[in-house]
């Protein structure tokens, strides 16, 4: 059943049952029955190269975590409230990746249940309510969460508790992303708000992808904690070796946070998240409540996370996020320069870049919907990001190799060759 009437009634179907909420991917919506590696294959047989998604972090379905979860699930899915020695194994595993300051974890099914719990910890601890986060962040799912991911739009209003400061950016970022942290932080205060945390995802992804220069998130780190509040580093997105050069993209800017969240990529597929923590705020937030997630860090999950640490030291897969995506990085610089008049700048570390392309940012927000069907029709998946959708962001599975960087820029380049681009961004 792969025809197009059968596609088109899945279409239907879906749209009647799921309702609006959800969208889809591409003026012509993806439907890959199968994926392996860094490919998905739709049902027509034909391949995608997936320069996309970051969550099957070790590769679309990779043997490995297939086979840790399969037999975990084959002997026994409990929950935390039972002993389990793969909980308490995954635990060490993970917090073994962090400074020793963050040495305690909790988990969560999802980076927003994550975000969830930080929130609740960083208000039990601070006994504030405030919240800095960046002009187009998205944090989650939750009602508190969408209060503080302005991402979602004007329809979803920011909390009174909630200011936003826009990216670092720029040789001298560093410099005005603490000078507007500061200014949030008065503007909090003389709200009468208590700062409670400054909340940011490390690799600024929805904000259009700024990693550099490396530091330069230190000194609006250093501006909340003066005013008593905490650092949050959401690296739902970034983490887990991704930047190639460190396993969590916070340390390339030399700062220790308070909470790190994670999510997407620890369970390569398989809904795992946590939050790592300093156990002296734990210790307040444990004494305060308690917590328990049904599912967050439950057995199979925690033999899913073991196998995809495993997959990841004993490929090497940091290690090619960090070769590969310098030759990523090098290979679109050499694309901008080549096309000069569609691109404006690159920018990213590791397997995460983004290209944005010249324009006003609605107009370049066109530009890159066409551009990403384009890929598309290419055989090449790829998305976007940027307040307007202004840039393309590249984020593939980890184990992106040499051959598959050669296919996907030789497709970039025919794409941005294109008159239809040229002709939507007027150049
Ligand atoms: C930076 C960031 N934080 C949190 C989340 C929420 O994670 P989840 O969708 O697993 O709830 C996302 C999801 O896109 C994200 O990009």
């Amino acid at each position: 059943m792969t025809d197009q009437s059968s596609h088109a009634t899945l279409m239907a179907r879906r749209s009647r049952t799921l309702g609006p909420a959800y969208r889809h991917f591409y003026d012509a919506p993806l439907h890959p029955v199968r994926g392996q590696g860094v490919r998905l294959y739709d049902a027509e047989g034909r391949a995608y190269l997936d320069a996309y998604n970051n969550v099957p972090s070790v590769g679309h379905c990779h043997p490995r975590v297939v086979e840790a979860l399969a037999a975990q699930a084959a002997e026994l899915n409990t929950h935390t409230r039972y002993i389990h020695p793969k909980i308490v194994e995954y635990g060490e595993r993970l917090t073994a990746l962090f400074d020793p300051a963050l040495s305690q974890v909790m988990f969560t099914c999802t980076g927003s249940e994550a975000n969830d719990l930080a929130l609740r910890v960083v208000r039990a601890v601070t006994g504030g309510t405030g919240i800095i986060v960046t002009s187009n962040a998205y944090h989650g799912v939750t009602a508190d969460l969408a209060e503080l991911s302005p991402s979602l739009g004007a329809a979803n209003p920011l909390g009174a508790h909630v200011r936003t400061v826009a990216p670092p950016s720029g040789v001298d970022g560093g410099a005005s992303f603490a000078a507007e942290v500061r200014t949030a932080i008065a503007s909090l205060q003389a709200a009468g708000l208590r700062p409670a945390a400054l909340l940011f995802d490390t690799v600024f992804a929805s904000d259009g992808v700024y990693l550099d220069p490396p530091g330069c998130v230190a000194g609006a780190v250093a501006a909340i904690r003066e005013a008593g509040g905490l650092f949050i580093a959401d690296e739902v997105q970034a983490g887990l070796a991704r930047v190639g050069s460190h396993m969590w993209a916070y340390e390339r800017h030399g700062v220790v946070p308070d909470i790190v969240t994670l999510g997407k990529p620890l369970g390569a597929g398989h809904p795992l998240a946590a939050m790592v923590i300093r156990p002296d705020l734990l210790a307040e937030f444990g004494a305060k409540t308690r917590y328990f997630n049904t599912f967050g860090g439950n057995p199979v999950s925690a033999a899913v996370g073991l196998a995809v640490l495993d997959v990841i030291r004993d490929e090497g897969l940091q290690e090619n996020a960090d070769s590969v995506g310098r030759a990523l990085q090098d290979g679109l610089a050499t694309l901008a320069q080549r096309h000069p008049e569609v691109v404006a700048e690159v920018r990213g570390t590791g397997l995460y870049a983004a290209v944005e392309l010249r324009g006003a940012p609605g107009t370049a927000g066109q530009g890159i919907s066409w551009l990403l069907n384009d890929m598309r029709r290419r055989g090449v998946l790829l998305g976007s990001c940027g307040s307007h959708g202004q840039a393309l962001k590249i984020r593939p599975p980890l184990p992106f190799g040499e051959d598959d960087l050669a296919e996907l820029l030789t497709a970039l380049d025919e794409g941005l060759s294109q008159d239809g681009l040229c002709h939507i961004l007027g150049a």
